[in-house]
This record gives structure tokens, C-alpha cells and sequence, in this order.
């Protein structure tokens, strides 16, 4: 069993919380305009307001960006051993997932850890020092290694891997980085073998809860990683979406 009440995966605060910001005053707006009889038109603009941001608080707690997420697909390596790379683990949270939900696999945690690692979770303390506290916390640090690497040029043999995971991480290096490092994933995983790719969805959802906030990799949409991923050598073997996520379960023939 997982237990997660001393992981911090560092996630900005108004990530979970920066509806407050908007529903909180809102709400007390409404409450004066109420007592003041303020006119039809600014209590329903406001009535709006308060709607759209109780409303996106309450599907961003659900999110639980904060929280271990749930391994997107059961197909995700199956046989459930085996060594598995993390390509921008970042604080680990996609490493704990997998090493949750895959109890005989291994896993190599890797990421940049620069400038992109503290845009995301503040440069409080060792990038790596954090990683491998969160990794402790959820009883996974055993069966995992951290190394500093970039996903543009992976410092691995070839074929080395049984699995990959990536999430949230290949929509922060542009469209060529994304297309080196989905070379660069296909080389380093044996054949046969699979990669979970998630990324952020900038469907309508999104954009209605964060507006540009989330934009990552621009007008990227599922058929241009679908697209990238085939000419880097992968088969699609299953795509689909969850809250704020897209999914690509990809095969190295
Ligand atoms: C949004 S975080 C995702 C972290 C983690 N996978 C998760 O699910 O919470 C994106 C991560 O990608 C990493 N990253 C960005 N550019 C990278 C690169 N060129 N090579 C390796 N990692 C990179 C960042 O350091 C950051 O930790």
C-alpha cells in the first residue's frame, strides 16, 4: 500500500488552489452587491464569475496534481517486471506511479533537473535531493536509480529498456526536442517493448480551467504526436484521454 503524507511533488500552489483567487472576492462581491442592491447586470456577471471558478477548483482538486496519479492504461507493461526508463521525472511523480502499480519492475528516474525542473517546482533544495525523498516516502527508492540526463541525447545503450514512461515532460523541448527525443526513446527501448507517453491536452477543458496557463507545445494536437511518433518508428498500440491529459501507449516493432 502507498503511502504518500510526506510526498511533495512541489506543484505550484495556484496549480490546485489560483481559483481561490478569483472565487473567493466573488463570492464576497455577490454577498456585498446583495446587501447593496447593486443592478441585474453586475450581480449575473458576477454570479458567471463565481460559477466558472467554483466550478474549475472543484475538477482542479480532482485532478490531484499534487497527489500520485493512477497508471493511465493497464496495458503499460503487462508483464509487470522489468527495466523502466522515466524520461523527465522531474519530482517522481510518474516514477511512483509506475513503481506503484508495477511492484516487480525497476526503474531509472532521469531528468534535466535545470532551468524547466525549477520553473515547475522552485529551486528550493537539491533537484535530485527532492526526487529521491519523494521516491523514499512512497517505499519505491529501492528498486529506482535517479541520473541526470537529456531526453535529446539519452546517455543509454541501445535496446537497454523494457519500458518507457514520459509524463508532461516531452511538451516542454519544442517540436524538434519532442522529435529528437522520441528518436531517442525509440533507440534505448528494446524492440517489442513499450512507451507510455502522457502529455498535457490543450482540449476545451483545459483551456476553460487555465485559459493559456497550460499551453504546452502550442498547437500540437494528438495527430501531430501521433504523426511524430510513427516516423521516430513507433506503432500506436492505444491512445486516449484523461482529465487535462492526452495518452499514447507506443510499441518498437
Ligand atoms: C511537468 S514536469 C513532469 C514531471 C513528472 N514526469 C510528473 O509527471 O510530474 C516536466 C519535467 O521535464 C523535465 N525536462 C524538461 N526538459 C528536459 C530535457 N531536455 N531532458 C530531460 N528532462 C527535461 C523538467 O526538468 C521537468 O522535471
Amino acid at each position: 500500500m502507498l503511502t504518500t503524507t510526506s510526498i511533495d511533488f512541489g506543484y505550484p500552489w495556484w496549480l490546485s488552489n489560483g481559483h481561490l483567487i478569483v472565487l473567493l472576492p466573488s463570492l464576497a462581491a455577490l454577498a456585498a452587491g446583495r446587501f447593496r442592491k447593486w443592478p441585474l447586470w453586475a450581480m449575473a456577471t458576477l454570479g458567471v464569475v463565481a460559477l466558472w471558478a467554483g466550478a474549475a477548483f472543484f475538477v482542479v482538486r480532482s485532478l490531484d496534481v499534487n497527489g500520485p496519479p493512477k497508471l493511465l492504461t493497464q496495458n503499460f507493461l503487462r508483464s509487470g517486471a522489468g527495466k523502466v526508463l522515466d524520461i523527465g521525472a522531474g519530482t517522481g511523480r510518474s516514477s511512483i506511479m509506475v513503481l506503484a502499480a508495477r511492484p516487480q519492475a525497476t526503474l531509472v528516474a532521469s531528468d534535466l533537473f535545470a532551468d524547466s525542473f525549477k520553473s515547475h517546482f522552485g529551486d528550493q533544495g537539491s533537484p535530485q535531493e527532492r526526487l529521491l525523498q519523494n521516491l523514499k516516502a512512497a517505499g519505491v527508492d529501492q528498486r529506482a536509480t535517479i541520473q541526470t540526463a537529456d531526453m535529446r541525447k539519452l546517455p543509454f545503450e541501445p535496446a537497454s529498456f523494457d519500458a518507457i514512461i514520459s509524463a508532461y515532460a516531452l511538451d516542454h523541448v519544442g517540436r524538434e526536442g519532442a522529435k529528437q527525443a522520441l528518436a531517442e526513446a525509440n533507440r534505448v527501448l528494446k524492440p517489442g517493448c513499450d512507451f507510455l507517453l502522457i502529455l498535457v491536452e490543450n482540449d476545451r477543458w483545459t483551456k476553460f480551467l487555465f485559459g493559456p496557463l497550460l499551453s504546452h507545445g502550442g498547437t500540437r494536437g494528438a495527430n501531430w504526436w501521433r504523426a511524430t511518433a510513427t516516423e521516430a518508428g513507433f506503432q500506436t498500440i492505444e491512445e486516449g484521454t484523461a482529465p487535462a491529459s492526452l495518452y499514447f501507449l507506443l510499441r518498437r516493432p
